[in-house]
């Protein structure tokens, strides 16, 4: 815990999982594009992932409106296409303005068994088509109880790592997630927060050097209006993933209204 803010641009992204249908979706947009239009948030990134059915929507009002809001995707393929039932490809998605995609959310990975090298293979393709991967790691309640975060994220990071080309670090996002804190109304305190990204920026650094000063880190889990600003003022903390407070457009923009704020003041301190 030391040095001022860094200038790492920080992101604010929407995880709507499997909620809302196109229709749920374009008003859902329509209310935040209202709410975030009276707000300065220039400095800063957002971000939504709705789910695949809603892309195209979604995509037609953002672009409509020219609104500054990022498209994501919940998930992808590691293939280019082909035999693969279900399946959606990152060309599908490029031609639907999607820029980031989450890799390894703690639901792909207990609910679906992805594996960190599926994780990895993910990633890879991802920036191989220029975007952004943003990869999901976290420890369990039962590994946080019996003491082994540290270990468990740095087997997951260092997975992670395996999908990233050296000098490609500062493309991708990882988003701290502690599985315990999703869904849960509890988020992780300030402290368990921090110590855990920085000791995920310590583990890229350690492996690729100074360049992982330039990787965005994200915290997730039960993060809403009340903790924003206290958890984006963190130094290793460069914005948030949000997912409950996420379907809800009054909170959401409340929660890149307190983001801007923070790294409003912190840039008029340097
Ligand atoms: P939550 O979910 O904000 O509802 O805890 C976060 C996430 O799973 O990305």
């Amino acid at each position: 815990m030391s040095s001022p803010k860094p200038v790492r641009r920080p992101l604010v992204a929407g995880n709507w999982k499997m909620n809302l249908d196109h229709v749920a979706a374009i008003r859902l947009v329509q209310d935040l594009a209202l709410r975030l239009r009276s707000l300065e948030h220039d400095a800063l990134d957002v971000a939504v992932f709705p789910p695949f059915t809603d892309l195209r929507s979604v995509e037609g009002i953002l672009g409509a409106d020219q609104l500054p809001v990022l498209l994501g995707a919940q998930h992808c393929s590691a293939f280019d296409e082909g035999a693969y039932t279900g399946e959606i490809s990152l060309s599908m998605l490029v031609r639907l303005s999607v820029t980031m995609v989450l890799v390894g959310h703690s639901e792909r990975r207990q609910l679906f068994t992805m594996t960190d090298e599926q994780v990895a293979a993910t990633a890879r393709a991802v920036l191989a088509r220029e975007l952004t991967p943003v990869i999901c790691v976290g420890e369990t309640g039962p590994e946080r109880d019996e003491g082994s975060t540290e270990a468990r994220l740095e087997s997951q990071v260092l997975a992670a790592l395996e999908g990233v080309a050296p000098g490609r670090e500062a493309g991708i996002v990882i988003a701290y997630e502690p599985i315990w804190a999703i869904g849960t109304g509890v988020a992780a305190t300030p402290d368990d927060a921090q110590v855990a990204c920085e000791q995920i920026r310590s583990l890229v650094i350690a492996q690729r050097g100074e360049i992982g000063r330039e990787m965005r880190i994200l915290y997730g889990g039960s993060a809403k209006p009340e903790n924003a600003a206290e958890l984006v003022s963190l130094p290793d903390v460069d914005g948030l993933l949000v997912g409950g407070a996420s379907l809800d457009a009054e909170a959401f923009a409340a929660i890149v209204a307190a983001t801007a704020g923070c790294y409003g003041r912190a840039a008029g301190k340097s």
